[in-house]
């Protein structure tokens, strides 16, 4: 509604709750992102004390508001209701990376973790991507499933490399990682949770023995600039580098999946815009901005909040939490031209996919550099890019995508 208010002829908190909970809606959620957008763009659940927000302008608002922040690390520690009534699990606070902290410690840990993440750190790894991707698309030539021959050891492979996991020890580590997401969904299961908790202990032992090496043997990789980053004499503890390195690994594994995954969709499903960039690739850079718009890989953000605020006219209490539906503001018709078009020359893709605020995207460069080198060397390989039968979805909503998808490439 124009107003910002909940019209009360829909059932906002079944539409809610549907796309959150019901896995079969994940292949198309769109529609009802729309719905909901356009009848209740801020809507407080009856659950809870819970808002959810589809509308750009405020999302972007609440994502950059320092009143907005993570829960408390004794709330975390206390354990929180999930957005279906559900109590999630209590986290020690020493479990916590700088994902889930406010300032001033998110700042401080941003601080240091963000030398590892230099510009110039992360164009350094243009080549090692451009030789990871050939290598992968070589075993590919022909066709197979673009998830396991391509969009999954991509950047599985990518972020080993630069956080100094040897080549041998990445297969062990990836389906490690891939439980280990599974705990950030909102309904995440009781055994799931228990499977993420296990993944992590058992990744976290890794590093405990990594970067020991590290310490006797320094590289220049991203564990080795972590055991050494030091701003005016402080330096991260042995316990915040293995933390920020699982978020580091989480974070930039996944996502990336599926950014490659959408990529494909989005290209097949709209010839004519593939047709375009292959006749001109300066607009690949652009053509990438649109896949993260137009079928963001993470589709709910969120803050707690910690003060009072109002949010499209309408009070928020200190103590509410707030989702925010990525999926759903990046096609909001008051700042996106025609949004369920997907057209790679675009000019206004100011997209909210990598977040807003203090804990936007650390990785967003890195995701970017493998999104651009996987979209100009299917172009250089392949005339004929083709998805074959259906493709199997991931049962995931907060990190979308397929984790199976047949292609022909020729
Ligand atoms: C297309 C790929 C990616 C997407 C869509 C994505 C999305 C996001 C989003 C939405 C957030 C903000 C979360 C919040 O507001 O609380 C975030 C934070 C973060 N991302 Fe990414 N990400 C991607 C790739 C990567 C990569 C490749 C890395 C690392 C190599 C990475 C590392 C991080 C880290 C460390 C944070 C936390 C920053 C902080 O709390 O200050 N991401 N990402």
């Amino acid at each position: 509604m124009a107003d910002g208010s909940s019209d009360d002829a829909f059932d906002a908190d079944s539409a809610i709750l549907t796309v959150l909970t019901d896995r079969s809606v994940i292949p198309e959620p769109y529609g009802h992102y729309r719905d909901i957008r356009e009848h209740a763009p801020i809507h407080k659940a009856a659950i809870g004390k819970m808002w959810i927000v589809s509308s750009y302008d405020e999302a972007r608002a609440v994502l950059r508001d320092p009143r907005c922040g993570n829960p408390t690390p004794e709330a975390f520690e206390k354990g929180r209701t999930g957005i279906d009534g559900s109590t999630r699990r209590p986290r020690p606070r020493e479990s916590l990376s700088m994902l889930s902290l406010n300032p001033p410690g998110h700042t401080r840990i941003r601080s240091l973790v963000s030398r590892a993440f230099t510009p110039r750190r992360v164009e350094e790894m243009r080549p090692i991507v451009e030789e990871i991707a050939d290598e992968l698309l070589h075993a590919l030539d022909g066709g197979g499933d673009l998830v396991s021959g391509l969009a999954h050891p991509l950047p599985a492979n990518v972020i080993s490399a630069m956080v100094g996991v040897p080549s041998d020890d990445r297969e062990q580590l990836r389906p490690l990682i891939a439980d280990l997401t599974v705990g950030i969904e909102p309904t995440a299961s009781a055994e799931e949770i228990d499977m993420a908790d296990a993944a992590g202990s058992e990744i976290r032992r890794y590093l405990v023995d990594l970067i020991a090496e590290r310490r006797e043997n320094p590289g220049d990789d991203l564990l080795s600039v972590l055991i050494h980053a030091n701003e005016d004499g402080d330096r991260l503890t042995e316990n915040e580098i293995i933390v920020n390195t699982l978020l580091i690994y989480a974070a930039g594994f996944e996502t990336t999946t599926h950014l490659i995954g959408n990529m494909f969709r989005a290209f097949v499903a709209n010839p004519e815009q593939l047709a375009r960039v292959r006749a001109d690739r300066s607009l690949i850079p652009g053509a990438v901005e649109e896949v993260l718009r137009y079928d963001p890989p993470v589709q709910i953000d969120g803050r707690f909040v910690h003060e009072d605020i109002e949010m499209g006219g309408q009070a928020v209490p200190a103590g509410d939490s707030i989702i925010t539906l990525i999926g759903a503001v990046n096609r909001d018709p008051a700042h996106f031209e025609d949004p369920d078009m997907f057209d790679i020359t675009r000019v206004d893709t100011q997209v909210l996919s990598f977040g807003s605020g203090i804990h936007f995207c650390l990785g967003s460069a890195l995701a970017r550099l493998e999104g651009q080198v996987v979209l100009g060397k299917l172009l250089e390989r392949y005339e004929n890019w083709e998805i074959v039968g259906e493709p199997t979805w991931r049962p995931r909503i907060t990190l979308r995508g397929v984790e199976r998808m047949d292609v022909r490439l020729s």
